[in-house]
């Protein structure tokens, strides 16, 4: 009873209760509790069933329906939420607790994910953490011991729509924080990502085979690419992202595959890149596919100590593995650079690094100000089968 009093738990109840009244099918709408299915707040008991319980209670409905999770700590184990039987149009996971990996690293790391949606369709998760306790399983790779598991992508969406992820944070994750596969439809608002700057593949958010995304307001420190876009992206959105430490937003590494979908029409606006590898990056391997880019937006983006603030590398082939030809089949086109100001870590601070196969087209650099931090020395620019045209102040000078 004495929680009733609590003022935080009676919040959270009116939260849903807000809830409930914004949502038009408001009389329809259910509370899936975890904790009525035996999910237990204390960090230790494993609450998974509990879990995958009330998802089903709440996927079951033909209401909208909410699944609550209360502040807490709860175990979960790798889980999969599939939305095959589901007829609930909406179904809302509204979180004020933290969700908790294993302690035991392998538990997670044999998994390809920890927390797995897949066809789903309305589902929006609103708050929670989720931390995936990766440091353990980083640390056997920092070891260099041939034995660890591959680790865990923290959240993933697969073949789903209609999906929204806000206020989450993301902790030290094993490998990918988030990945959306294969879905459309899909806003993430005011996400948080932590993992350290040196952890390995921990890439922030990964897209890849997804239409119309968005990705507002989101901050990101991590280990390895803070957003990557993978084949087949259409129609992506991000806005007000903050990247660092990272390896920033890059579109790539394409050209894996032979035959490969391409990657068209992404907008980066307003993005602050704080001590990152690169800023803006497009990779490809240098190798046949039938990958493109085209339609690349970059508008109002800061750079702090960045090393590559802008790079299009079709080269990449590390070990000098696997690129017979030594030249990319991914055509890049139209990619604007517009409004990019700060400092450079590296004298060349941007670089066009095309394919001779496959030259870019349609770059446009536009009002671009980045200088070298470590000396008094002007930053440079690099160009390699790239053609387009410089607009206004474009310091350092282009060699488009
Ligand atoms: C519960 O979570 C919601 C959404 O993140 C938040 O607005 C609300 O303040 C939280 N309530 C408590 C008691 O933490
Ligand atoms: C490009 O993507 C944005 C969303 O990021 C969308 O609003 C716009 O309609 C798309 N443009 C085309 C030509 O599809």
């Amino acid at each position: 009873m004495g929680r009733l009093l609590d003022i935080s738990y009676f919040l959270s109840l009116f939260f849903i209760l807000i809830i409930i009244i914004l949502n038009p099918s408001s009389s329809a709408t259910q509370v899936y509790d975890v904790k009525s299915f035996g999910a237990k707040p204390d960090g230790l008991s494993d609450s998974t069933k509990a879990f995958l319980n009330a998802w089903a209670a709440a996927c079951a409905s033909t209401a909208s329906s909410i699944i609550f999770v209360p502040k807490g700590r709860y175990l979960l184990h790798p889980a999969v939420f599939s939305g095959r039987y589901c007829t609930s149009a909406r179904i809302t996971i509204l979180i004020n607790g933290t969700l908790v990996a294993p302690a035991d690293y392998r538990i997670l790391g044999k998994a390809n994910n920890w927390l797995s949606f897949e066809g789903v369709s309305g589902v929006s998760i609103l708050g929670g953490a989720f931390d995936a306790k990766g440091p353990a399983l980083w640390a056997c790779k920092a070891a260099g011991n041939q034995h660890c598991p591959s680790g865990a992508t923290t959240l993933s969406f697969t073949n789903s729509n209609n999906i929204m992820i806000k206020g989450m944070l993301s902790l030290n994750s094993q490998m990918f924080h988030i990945v959306i596969n294969g879905c459309s439809n899909v806003r993430l608002q005011g996400v948080n990502i932590i993992a350290s700057g040196n952890s390995p593949n921990t890439d922030g958010i990964h897209v890849q085979r997804s239409t119309n995304i968005a990705i507002i307001r989101s901050t990101i420190r991590t280990g390895d690419d803070c957003i990557s876009i993978g084949p087949g992206t259409k129609n992506l959105w991000m806005e007000g992202i903050e990247c660092g430490p990272g390896h920033g937003i890059s579109i790539g590494s394409l050209a894996k595959d032979l035959e490969e979908e391409g990657v068209q029409n992404v907008t980066v606006k307003n993005a602050a890149f704080t001590g990152t590898q690169n800023g803006l990056r497009i990779k490809s391997w240098a190798r046949a596919s039938t990958g493109f880019v085209k339609g690349v937006h970059f508008e109002g983006v800061t750079m702090d100590n960045v090393q590559s603030p802008i790079v299009i590398d079709q080269n990449y082939c590390p070990h000098n593995q696997g690129c017979p030809s030594q030249e990319s089949g991914v055509k890049v086109s139209d990619v604007t650079y517009k409004g990019i100001r700060g400092t450079s870590a590296t004298k060349v601070a941007v670089k066009f690094d095309c394919s001779a196969a496959n030259p870019c087209t349609s770059l446009r650099l536009e009002d671009v100000k980045l200088t070298y931090t470590n000396e008094d020395q002007v930053a440079q620019a690099s160009c390699s089968n790239a053609n387009g045209k410089a607009y206004g102040l474009v310091q350092p000078n282009s060699c488009l």
